[in-house]
């Protein structure tokens, strides 16, 4: 028996006789995914085949047969054929941030769960805003600019120390919380808006508006999301808004701000310097050519998108989605899935666990526990959770019944996926 549909895997509930045997249990890895989600696997005693490159599709669309669990980056395309031809596929891992690059709507119909590292890069992005902040305050990029091209011009006018300065956080979310304590820790004053109500972590202060944090900041730095309502956030009247000489940072999503006005700021010396790591149009390829309205502009800091880019987090990213995956695996957890409802149970030692993804339609419930009760098996625990398309249930059971449950599961046609534990 294979850990595919209507099928058993492996579990970690003691010592007890597994339902799968690890061992056999393949993990296909893609894109050089990082050694410690590798060696995470192989701890766990699972098949891993780790590849430094994406596949051909042609090449993909065979491989993927024998795979349980397939681990991405950002370059391979996962489409609803590919999903197909994986019969044997419990779950997608995108060991990055982006989950673009796979049909989230097909694997979620056909019961796979895809999971991502939303947060391994944050402290990165966190260090190079504060490495930024002082940059600019020291019109650090101008002065290394010149010095390579042979011209010492040792200044102090328009350099300024950032302890004592205001910094006004917008979007007080994970990256933009870290920066507060930070740059806490440099002796600065921090004052953020977010639109939900958040705790403010050391001193920070938080503003009623986003017109409040632009008037009384120094130094603004962006970490919002890409939404509608972010979308050309930054304009020539929030610009406008800002203090004379103060500087704008923006490593969130390039849609933010509207560069020309940024240009029209620099240019004039309202805005004395920014930092701008994100575009609303971005090279696929590090081989393509780059134009941008802020290129030779005073005191501006850009950088190809590298806010998270650190060994640090792509170590971080290898350990986030390993976990996901291998608690998967293991417990049949889908908390932090991106495409699937969230469900986790503590394992229970005592018990065998049924887990059934299933068509949500009218119904699907009754028949779920006629099937249980015909059975006489005994819940211990029962969790559900269901999204548009699909319910996801993880059943603890006494463990005389429980094979008999997962196949009278598994036969109901409403059944996606169904797998049994112990
Ligand atoms: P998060 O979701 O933890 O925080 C975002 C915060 O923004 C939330 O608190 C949210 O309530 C707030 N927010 C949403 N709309 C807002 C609005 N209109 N006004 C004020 N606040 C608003 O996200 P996280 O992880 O902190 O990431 C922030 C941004 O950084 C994202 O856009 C992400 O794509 C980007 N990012 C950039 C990287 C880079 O390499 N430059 C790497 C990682 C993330």
């Amino acid at each position: 028996m294979t850990p595919s549909s209507s099928s058993s895997s492996s579990s970690s509930f003691g010592d007890r006789p597994t339902s799968y045997p690890k061992e056999k249990i393949k993990i296909l890895l893609l894109e050089n995914v990082h050694q410690a989600a590798v060696e995470m696997f192989s701890r766990e005693h699972f098949q891993v085949e780790a590849l430094k490159k994406s596949l051909p599709q042609e090449v993909l669309l065979e491989k993927i047969q024998g795979a349980h669990i397939l681990g991405i980056r950002s370059k391979t395309q996962i489409t609803a054929d590919v999903l197909r031809a994986g019969r044997q596929l419990l779950s997608v891992g995108c060991f990055c941030i982006g989950t673009n690059q796979v049909d989230l709507l097909a694997a979620n119909g056909q019961g796979i769960p895809v999971f991502n590292a939303p947060f391994s890069n944050t402290r990165s992005v966190a260090e190079l805003i504060l490495c930024e902040i002082i940059a600019l305050s020291r019109q650090l990029g101008d002065r290394s600019r010149e010095v390579h091209a042979g011209t010492w011009k040792k200044v102090s006018a328009g350099c300024y120390e950032v302890r004592g300065k205001t910094l006004g956080i917008v979007g007080y979310g994970h990256i933009g919380s870290q920066v507060g304590v930070l740059a806490e820790g440099l002796g600065m004053h921090v004052l953020f808006h977010d639109i939900q109500s958040k705790l403010a972590l050391g001193n920070c202060q938080p503003c009623e508006s986003l017109p409040d944090v632009l008037q009384r900041s120094d130094f603004v730095t962006l970490h919002v999301p890409a939404t509608a309502q972010t979308h050309r956030m930054i304009g020539p009247e929030q610009i406008a808004l800002m203090k004379k000489g103060s500087f704008l940072l923006n490593a969130s999503r390039g849609t933010v701000v509207v560069l020309e006005a940024l240009a029209e700021a620099l240019h004039s010396g309202h805005v004395a310097g920014a930092a701008v790591d994100v575009y609303p149009e971005e090279p696929a390829e590090n081989s393509e050519d780059f134009r941008s309205v802020l290129q030779g502009q005073r005191n501006t800091l850009l950088t190809p998108h590298v806010g998270g880019s650190t060994a640090e987090a792509q170590a971080a990213i290898g350990r986030e989605v390993a976990t996901s995956l291998i608690k998967f695996i293991n417990q049949g957890a889908t908390t932090g899935a991106v495409n699937f409802p969230e469900v986790e149970l503590p394992p229970n030692p005592k018990t065998h666990r049924v887990l059934n993804a299933h068509r949500n339609v009218p119904g699907v419930l009754r028949d779920i526990n006629r099937a249980v009760s015909d059975l006489n098996a005994n819940i211990r625990s029962q969790l559900l959770s269901t999204d548009n398309q699909i319910g996801y249930l993880i059943m603890d059971l006494d463990q005389d019944v429980s094979g008999k449950v997962k196949d009278a599961l598994a036969q109901l046609p409403t059944s996606i996926k169904t797998r049994i534990l112990y």
